[in-house]
């Protein structure tokens, strides 16, 4: 891979023109103060005595989306206010959580874009907007992951930014001017970056996602040096299929346990596409991994083999990027149960002794703690639905599989019901660890995957809210507070539909969660009574986040939602909230500002040409769409309302008479869409016939 260096911008202004500006007076542009961003290893070290700032994704050194700040607290939630409301001019949401420094609010929205915000005003100071949509053309298929961007990194005076083709940029926290750039991953190889970069010990920390890509994709972590942009090391989290390149301990452990043809044609996978913690109590890095293709253990790794490390939690020695342990959530995973979400640290008393522990919750349904220092497994429990799994085996530190979930054993017509789903009973929103209490908060989605037409690894996956189950009221999407010492959970909240917000949890015994119909609500920590709750007219799927600025402390969350799943499954959020602006609001206790509405305005379908196809043809065009067209579009095409990607049963006459040369022709590839040379006109035409039918269905 090569580093495309680019030069440094001027930052400075020359002196003779900065002589001339200060003789008329002109005021400074607005910027945040020389000294932004200003975060430093003693900084972060003492976020969990200070919560003046939010210095990193997740809130305090020890990853815990938990601030000590308690001005607001549950005796006096109910009187928070708005205090301002920004909106943010990117279509598709945020799903990024917002930092905090000495003033100023950073915040990533879809297409990479960065905004620096004042944190007493809520003004716009500077944005940087990396273009990422100057590279549609070339490659289509970023469309998709560009408009999930899941935060941005702060140290140094420098804002670390990544973008869905793969760079890791430097800006100047002061300006927003762009300082260094890096090509962290190849994008014509199948990588992607949604996640944030992290930060520690002056090094940014990448890693990339594409497991699932279908291309020969390897995933691994990058250490950079914050300053300089220099490349300092690189770990891989699979192995190579080249023998010989396989040369670390950690690599030969892992090439000992793959078998079979799935390196050298999908590359391994195991991307680390979401929240790392760096630990400077341990000098470690720690982050989990994702799965790979093809799905099914037996077909990935024919002999058997656990296939290191996918599905696991990797402990790194930061200055090196050296292996020190690793702990596989799911051996022999064929439910794509990737162990990527975020990780809290903590010390616990287990057993008699304190313990250095972290704390993760997985896609998989299990809440793990492991000892921070040597990976062993001290406690998991289950906190969502499981039935692939009976319990994980404290001694063998492996789950004890049941044949329910099996769906690659099943009748081909078999519809085999997996819970949790494949996106996660707990996917990328963070959750929240209170150490006070010691519970973990964590949003949530009860929802079974359907697996259907199961052959040789390929599958129709289906996610369907469940609505009652053995005649209970039942809810799809939840807050869960979860005692990893009792196993159990402490209390839960039921939420209408499964995509809800990240968690934040403070030292006022409070949570504070978003919710897909639009509600910002807190609870009291301790019994999950609902204490306050504004409805805030978007959806959300971000996760607050708090501050401290002249004697107030302020709860920040961003609205409107975003990530990638709102494309395949847009039904599941669709409310009036779901087609909300995107915005950031402030809250405090003295905050009176009245909440911005935008009416609703029904959307009425255009002049549209009549239908004149068959039924087989509708039905054609229903199956490719499906498979070419549901992840962008929608699923059943309905697009994410308000989102940038247009509702197909919505195409004007213009837009059906241009069809064929945007479809196959790829007319709008620079907008984002890709042309497909490989439809014919009568396949073309299916799938406009089933656009007009499913717009006739709304008439
Ligand atoms: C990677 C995401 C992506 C995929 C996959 C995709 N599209 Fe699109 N499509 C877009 C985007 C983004 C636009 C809007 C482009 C613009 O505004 O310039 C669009 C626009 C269109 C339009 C123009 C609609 C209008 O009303 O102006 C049509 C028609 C269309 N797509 C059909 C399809 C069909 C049919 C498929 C499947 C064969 C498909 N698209 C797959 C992203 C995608």
């Amino acid at each position: 891979m090569v580093d495309i260096g680019i030069p440094r911008m001027g930052t400075a202004v020359p002196g003779l023109l900065m002589i001339a500006l200060v003789a008329v007076s002109v005021p400074p542009p607005a910027t945040a103060s020389p000294k932004a961003g200003n975060v430093t290893e003693e900084r972060l070290q003492k976020s969990l005595e200070d919560g003046t700032n939010w210095l990193v994704k997740g809130g305090n050194v020890r990853g815990q989306h938990y601030s000590v700040l308690d001005q607001v607290n549950t005796s006096n939630v109910a009187g928070l206010g708005l205090a301002w409301a920004t909106d943010i001019p990117v279509p598709d949401g945020v799903a990024a959580v917002p930092l905090i420094v000495d003033g100023v609010v950073y915040l990533s929205a879809a297409f990479s874009h960065v905004f620096a915000i004042d944190a007493n005003s809520g003004d716009i100071l500077w944005s940087h907007d990396p273009r990422v949509r100057d590279h549609f053309a070339d490659r289509p298929g970023l469309s998709w992951t560009a408009r999930a961007s899941r935060g941005i990194a702060v140290w140094g005076g420098k804002i670390l930014a990544t973008t869905a083709d793969c760079r890791l940029i430097a800006l100047d926290a002061g300006s927003g001017k762009p300082l260094w750039t890096r090509q962290t991953c190849d994008p014509a190889l199948g990588y992607a970056i949604t996640d944030s970069p992290y930060v520690g010990g002056n090094k940014v920390f990448v890693g990339n996602s594409g497991s699932e890509s279908g291309q020969k994709n390897r995933g691994y972590v990058s250490a950079y040096d914050v300053d300089t942009g220099e490349l300092l090391w690189r770990f891989y989290t699979v192995p190579s299929d080249e023998p010989a390149e396989n040369d670390t301990p950690a690599m030969k452990m892992a090439a000992a346990t793959w078998s079979g043809g799935a390196l050298e044609k999908y590359g391994g996978g195991g991307s680390a596409w979401n929240e790392m913690t760096y630990d400077p109590e341990t000098g470690l890095l720690f982050f989990g991994t994702a799965g790979a293709l093809p799905y099914v253990h037996e077909l990935r790794s024919p002999k058997g083999g656990d296939s290191l490390f996918l599905s696991s939690v990797i402990a790194l020695v930061a200055d090196t990027g050296e292996y020190v342990w690793h702990y596989q959530t799911v051996p022999e995973d064929s439910w794509e149960y990737n162990a990527t979400m975020n990780i809290a640290l903590d010390e616990l008393e287990i057993g008699g002794t304190r313990r250095k522990v972290l704390m993760i919750a997985p896609k998989n349904g299990f809440h793990y703690v492991l000892d921070r220092a040597t990976g062993e497994l001290l406690a998991a429990d289950k906190f969502a639905k499981v039935n692939w799994a009976s319990h994980i085996n404290l001694e063998t530190g492996r789950p004890v599989y049941l044949p329910e979930a099996e769906y690659w054993r099943k009748d081909a017509e078999a519809v085999v019901s997996i819970w949790p789903n494949m996106w996660g009973a707990h996917g990328w929103h963070p959750m929240a660890w209170h150490p006070g209490h010691k519970l973990s908060y964590i949003p949530v989605m009860d929802v079974p995957s359907m697996v259907s037409e199961y052959a040789d690894g390929d599958f129709a996956d289906t996610l369907e809210i469940v609505s009652e189950v053995a005649g209970q009221p039942f809810s799809p999407g939840k807050l869960v507070a979860f005692d990893p010492l009792s196993g159990e959970p402490r209390w839960t909240v039921g939420h209408r539909l499964p995509f809800n917000g990240g968690i934040m949890a403070t030292a006022g015994n409070l949570v504070f969660q978003g919710d897909a119909e639009g509600a910002f609500s807190a609870y009291a920590a301790d019994t999950g009574e609902k204490l306050w709750s504004v409805r805030t007219g978007s959806s959300i799927t971000a996760a607050p986040a708090t501050y401290a600025l002249d004697g107030n402390q302020y709860v920040v969350i961003p609205v409107g939602s975003g990530g990638g799943i709102q494309f395949v499954y847009p039904k599941l959020g669709s409310t009036e909230e779901s087609r909300g602006p995107t915005r950031l609001l402030a809250f405090t206790l003295e905050g009176s500002a009245a909440m911005p509405t935008k009416p609703v305005v029904p959307r009425e379908l255009p002049e549209q040409p009549e239908l004149h196809a068959s039924q087989e043809t509708i039905d054609t065009g229903r199956q490719i769409y499906a498979w070419e067209c549901a992840g962008c579009h929608g699923k059943d095409a309905v697009a994410r309302v308000g989102g940038s990607v247009p509702d197909l049963r919505y195409s004007d006459s213009q837009a059906h008479a241009r069809w064929h040369g945007i479809v196959i022709g790829g007319a709008m590839r620079a907008g984002g869409m890709p042309g497909y040379e490989e439809l014919s006109v009568e396949e073309s035409e299916a799938l406009r016939a089933y656009a007009l039918s499913r717009a006739a269905e709304l008439r």
